[in-house]
């Protein structure tokens, strides 16, 4: 009798991951994570390590919150599953639009359900280009985003992100797609350039590219508050305010992507209030849940319900949905996690052990490889380089943030490498004392990556 595979054998025989390289899996193999343990994660081998990313910047409330094992539990039993198409809708879905709406307030006046935050995103740019349809403005149909953008990985969500690794081997349509300037202070500003006057300069560009594309063409601008994969980019000072101006003066919609930021993670129910935003339309997920069911949300503001309302009296309903939009079991579980962060005051936690975390890391500033650290509550980054005083990156092919990051886990902490800058983002009920452990073990990674870096030929 052939003995039963391991985990690891059956993973490297049948499963085709998420962004892995199929070839160094098939040598190397995956992690197995077995269980979890408030901010800790476990593998096959029994080993821990301190999860400084909360999985993919989502598992806010730790890997065994009892409460929403049970909210689960109790709606698995009472109704496992009930579609929300036509009008028909289940106890859990209505309570869970209620709190939300209660909690991030006007203009934004309803909420749609999806699975993911890609769909979050594509229902989103759905509704803009509807609304405008909706105003007898089918042309206004083109949507601004950003470079260093994430906005998911289905394909319009593809096509909207700012990253090249993003859009290549797909060749798929970006037509309806404009690029603005990345928000970038460190990367982007011009010398002497103070964070205002590159605030400025910003939204004078993006004045000139609305202007030169035609507004009566411009249906949306899409933008993370805190841009998360591209590096945790905070906008410099009063860049929304200078934004919104222009956004209004066009009739521009803004969609703020708050997957990563909403919840607490910036330090503020919303990553839109820790940047000054004020969106027309919010998109939700991740943290929403807690990760413990996949769940995602799209919130409109009522002047955008309201054309969507008066259009399906005249020429049509908006024909979107998902099978699961709704689902029961994901909405009781994050109408549950909603209620865990009013009650703890989450967004209280992260102020404080957010400032005690990015004073830790500011102590690496004066490393020999570190050009900058930057962030706000729950999550920040440290940006590597091969010369402090001109910024200069070090080359590609050195892979030297994916050296921090293996070391990182070596030692037992997830930290999350994109290029050469090393994210931050833990779960946001991590303790003090787990901060410091977890400075303890970033400080060790680097000192293994600076002897690295020393060993590395001259360019
Ligand atoms: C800002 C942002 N938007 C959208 C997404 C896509 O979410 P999902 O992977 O759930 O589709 C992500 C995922 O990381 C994200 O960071």
């Amino acid at each position: 009798m052939t003995p039963p595979r391991s985990a690891r054998e059956r993973d490297i025989a049948h499963h085709l991951h998420a962004f892995t390289d199929p070839a160094a899996h098939e040598r190397t193999g995956p992690l197995v994570i077995e269980r979890g343990e408030g901010v800790y994660l476990i593998d096959e081998q029994g080993r821990r390590y301190l999860d400084g990313m909360a999985s993919l910047w989502c598992c806010a409330l730790g890997y065994n919150e009892p409460r929403l094992i049970e909210a689960a539990h109790r709606q698995l039993k009472q109704l496992p599953y009930s579609h929300t198409f036509r009008g028909r809708s289940h106890p859990a879905v209505s309570l869970l639009a209620e709190a939300l709406l209660g909690a991030v307030g006007p203009p934004q006046s309803k909420a749609f359900f999806a699975n993911s935050g890609s769909e979050a995103n594509e229902t989103a740019v759905k509704l803009a280009w509807f609304y405008n349809a909706a105003r007898g403005r089918p042309e206004k149909r083109k949507i601004i985003t950003r470079e260093g953008a994430y906005h998911g990985t289905t394909v319009l969500a593809a096509a909207l992100c700012g990253l090249p690794a993003m859009h290549e081997g797909f060749g798929f349509s970006t037509d309806c797609i404009l690029r603005a300037r990345c928000p970038h202070y460190y990367r982007e500003a011009r010398p002497g350039e103070s964070e205002a006057q590159f605030a400025s300069r910003l939204a004078q560009e993006l004045d000139d590219l609305i202007l030169a594309q035609d507004p009566a063409t411009v249906a949306a601008f899409i933008a993370e508050p805190v841009m998360g994969v591209g590096g945790v980019i905070v906008p410099p000072a009063g860049y929304f305010e200078k934004i919104r101006p222009v956004l209004q003066r066009h009739d521009v919609l803004l969609i703020a992507d708050e997957v990563i930021c909403a919840f607490g993670r910036t330090g503020n129910f919303l990553g839109s209030e820790t940047v000054g935003m004020r969106p027309d339309i919010i998109t939700l997920a991740k943290a929403l849940s807690s990760a413990y069911m996949p769940i995602s949300a799209t919130l409109v503001s009522e002047r955008v319900y309201r054309a969507v309302r008066d259009e399906a009296g005249r020429r049509g309903i908006f024909s979107h949905g998902l099978t699961y939009s709704g689902h029961p079991v994901a909405a009781a579980v994050a109408l549950e996690a909603l209620a865990i962060y009013r009650e703890r005051d989450i967004v209280g936690h992260v102020r404080t052990v957010g400032e005690h975390l990015r004073q830790g890391l500011q102590q690496f500033a004066a490393r020999p490889l570190v050009g900058e650290v930057r962030g706000v509550g729950l999550m920040h980054a440290v940006e590597l380089v091969a010369d402090k005083s001109t910024r200069e990156p070090f080359a590609g092919k050195h892979g030297l943030g994916a050296f921090l990051m293996d070391s990182a886990e070596r030692q037992g902490l997830f930290v999350r490498a994109v290029g050469d800058t090393v994210i931050v983002a833990p779960p946001l009920i991590i303790t003090k004392q787990e901060v410091d452990q977890l400075l303890r073990l970033f400080d060790a990674a680097l000192r293994e990556t600076e002897s690295h870096a020393a060993r590395l030929p001259p360019a």
